[in-house]
Formats: structure tokens, C-alpha cells, sequence
């Protein structure tokens, strides 16, 4: 069985060729560099299933295209398939999985990296003791231990970093749809406005729907401890990027950690490192002295991208087999 992975970065090669050699020698795999398009789907012509990754397009015209090329499977090598028209998919009888969960601690552990820098100053830090500078102006921070966390979402990610900041002294509350039982013990689920005003961490672990668009925006700012530190692993539009700048200038913050912004797409794994940015609203926020971006890494450990590869080779044996389960989008 042909399996194509479209948009292949170095470690994707590194990790799928380990794992597809290790465990699923029946499967070929070929990399390439482009990203799946209308345009790039007939690169796919002579593959049983094609991989793809976030930021690929895989509406309508791209499924009729890999339709025609025989491609019987989509295999998303992530958790969102926003991006995928299942409905289309499905009407041509091209199966499409995804992987549900992949270290979900690894995403929770770097959003408590995200809360720890920003608050000691850890950028600024390493940039002055490599200057010699070895002062201390700048970089006070605040304890955590005896602090409250509120966690908004509590799903996989979300009880991950309800557990680090409970191992960290913070008094946990958290705001979900639904209670995760698993965390009885040590968190206090409240309303989404007590969350807002007794935090002084907040981290956003729920997925981007109506209802979640722009839940950080002036108003939710305002109701907030002055002082707070906001973390956003998540989708980048649960936030309003240009109210979130105006709650900075406000001097709501003592940080801002984002692995995840609105303007992302176009940047996300590019380096662009050469040209000059028209995105202003990032910029913007980049200046500021208590933000700290990351390019959508959270996910990024070896125990993730290992796990990754794994499930997507095992979904393309089960596409191949016709075998449904819980991966199935
Ligand atoms: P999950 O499905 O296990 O948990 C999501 C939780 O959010 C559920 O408990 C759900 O009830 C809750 N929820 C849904 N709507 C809500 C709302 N309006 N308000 C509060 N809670 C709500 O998902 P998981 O695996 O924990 O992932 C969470 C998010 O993390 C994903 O939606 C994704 O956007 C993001 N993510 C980011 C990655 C990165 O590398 N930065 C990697 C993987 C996921």
C-alpha cells in the first residue's frame, strides 16, 4: 500500500521512515515538499491514501481530484480536521482519520513554559546575561505556588495543566462545558466570569467554536485581576488580537503567552526570516516587552511526533482494510 505525505518537514521524514520501517513494512511512504492543494492532489495519482497536516487544503476540489487520482483515504496527521470537507469525502468513498491525541501533555507542558517565561522574564534573561548585563532590572516575577490557575476547557490538554499547576501549589479552578470527573479532587469548576476574576494564571484549552470565537476580548479583559498571565495554546481566534493589545496597554498583563494568533497562517513552520512582515496586528504585539510568541510548537516533543506516526500508519492499515474506529472523522 502508497502512501503519499504531502508538506513534509525534516522531522516528519525522520520519524514516519523510523516508525514505518519498524512496524508497517508493508507500507510505502513517499514525502513530499508542497502542500496539499486542488492543484498539488494530482501529484497523489498512483497512492492508495495521502497525509496531510493543518493548514492543507482539503475542501471539495481537492477531494474530487484526489477521487480521480484513486486515492481511497485522507490521513490528517493531526487532531483538527476543520480544513477536511469530511461530507465531500465521504460522498466519494474516500475514508479520512485523523489522530485524536497525541501527548496531550507535551501541548500542557508548554503552556505552563509560556506562563513560566513570560513571568520570570526568561526572554529577556537570556538575552542580557548573554550581554553581560547581570543585573536583575526587569525581571521580577511572581511566586505561583499559593496562586489561582483557572483552566478554561478540561479535556485532555486541559486536565494535563490543571495537574502541573496543581503540582505547582496553585489553587485550580477551571470552566468547562462538561465536568471532567477525573479532577474532582483538586479543581473547583466555576462560571466563566468567577474564572476571569479570581485568576491570576488563565490558560485556554477549548476548541474554537461560535461560542468560543473571541472569548478574550475587552470586556472579558476587564473582569479580570490586574496582573493576570494569559496563555493561549489553543486556536488563536479565541482571542481578539487588536482588544487583547488594547487590555496590554491597558497594563491588565504581567504576560501574554501565545503558541497560537490569529494572523498565524501564512507563517506557521515558514521561515520568513528574510522578509519584512505586512502583518501588523503581530508585530504589534511582538513589541511589547511581556509577549512571548511561539510559532505553534506546543505539540512539538519526540513522544509526540513518534506517537503521530504511529497512529497515522496504523490509520492508513485500517483505511486499507476497511476498518472503522475511533479515529474516523
Ligand atoms: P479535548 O476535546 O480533549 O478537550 C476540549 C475541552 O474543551 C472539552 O472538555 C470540551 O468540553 C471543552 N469545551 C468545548 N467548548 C468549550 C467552551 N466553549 N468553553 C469551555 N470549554 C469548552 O481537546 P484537547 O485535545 O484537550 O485539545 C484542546 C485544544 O488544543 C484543541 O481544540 C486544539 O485547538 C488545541 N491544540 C493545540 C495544539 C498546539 O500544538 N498548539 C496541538 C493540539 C491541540
Amino acid at each position: 500500500m502508497k502512501l503519499l505525505l504531502y508538506a513534509a518537514k525534516d522531522y516528519d521524514i525522520k520519524y514516519f521512515k523510523r516508525v514505518g520501517e519498524a512496524d508497517f513494512p508493508e507500507i510505502e511512504l513517499e514525502f513530499i515538499e508542497p502542500e496539499l492543494d486542488p492543484m498539488t492532489a494530482t501529484l497523489a495519482k498512483g497512492y492508495d491514501a495521502i497525509c496531510a497536516f493543518v493548514s492543507a487544503d482539503v475542501g471539495a476540489e481537492t477531494l474530487n481530484v484526489l477521487s480521480e487520482c484513486g486515492v481511497k483515504a485522507v490521513l490528517m496527521r493531526c487532531a483538527g480536521y476543520n480544513n477536511v470537507d469530511v461530507e465531500r469525502a465521504h460522498e466519494l468513498g474516500i475514508a479520512v482519520k485523523r489522530v485524536p491525541a497525541y501527548s496531550p501533555e507535551s501541548i500542557a507542558e508548554h503552556a505552563m513554559t509560556l506562563a513560566m517565561s513570560v513571568n520570570r522574564h526568561i526572554h529577556k534573561a537570556y538575552n542580557k546575561v548573554r550581554e553581560n548585563d547581570f543585573t536583575l532590572k526587569g525581571l521580577r516575577g511572581h511566586q505561583m505556588y499559593g496562586k489561582t490557575a483557572g483552566i478554561v476547557g478540561t479535556g485532555k490538554i486541559g486536565a494535563g495543566m490543571c495537574r502541573i499547576c496543581h503540582g505547582f501549589g496553585m489553587k485550580v479552578i477551571a470552566y468547562d462545558i462538561y465536568e471532567n470527573p477525573s479532577l474532582k479532587d483538586f479543581v473547583e469548576y466555576v462560571s466563566l466570569d468567577e474564572l476571569y476574576e479570581r485568576s491570576d494564571l488563565i490558560s485556554l484549552h477549548c476548541p474554537l467554536t461560535d461560542e468560543s470565537y473571541h472569548m478574550i476580548n475587552i470586556d472579558s479583559i476587564k473582569k479580570m485581576k490586574n496582573d493576570v498571565i494569559l496563555v493561549n495554546t489553543s486556536r488563536g481566534a479565541l482571542v481578539d488580537t487588536e482588544q487583547l493589545i488594547e487590555g496590554i496597554r491597558m497594563g491588565k498583563f504581567l504576560g501574554v503567552g501565545l503558541d497560537v494568533y490569529e494572523e498565524e497562517t501564512g507563517n506557521v513552520y515558514e521561515d520568513k526570516s528574510d522578509e519584512i512582515m505586512m502583518h501588523s496586528v503581530t508585530s504589534r504585539l511582538l513589541s511589547f516587552p511581556n509577549v512571548i510568541i511561539t510559532s505553534h510548537q506546543a505539540f512539538y516533543t519526540k513522544e509526540a511526533v513518534i506517537s503521530i506516526s504511529q497512529t497515522t500508519l496504523q490509520n492508513m492499515v485500517d483505511a486499507m482494510n476497511g476498518v472503522s474506529g475511533p479515529n474516523d472523522c
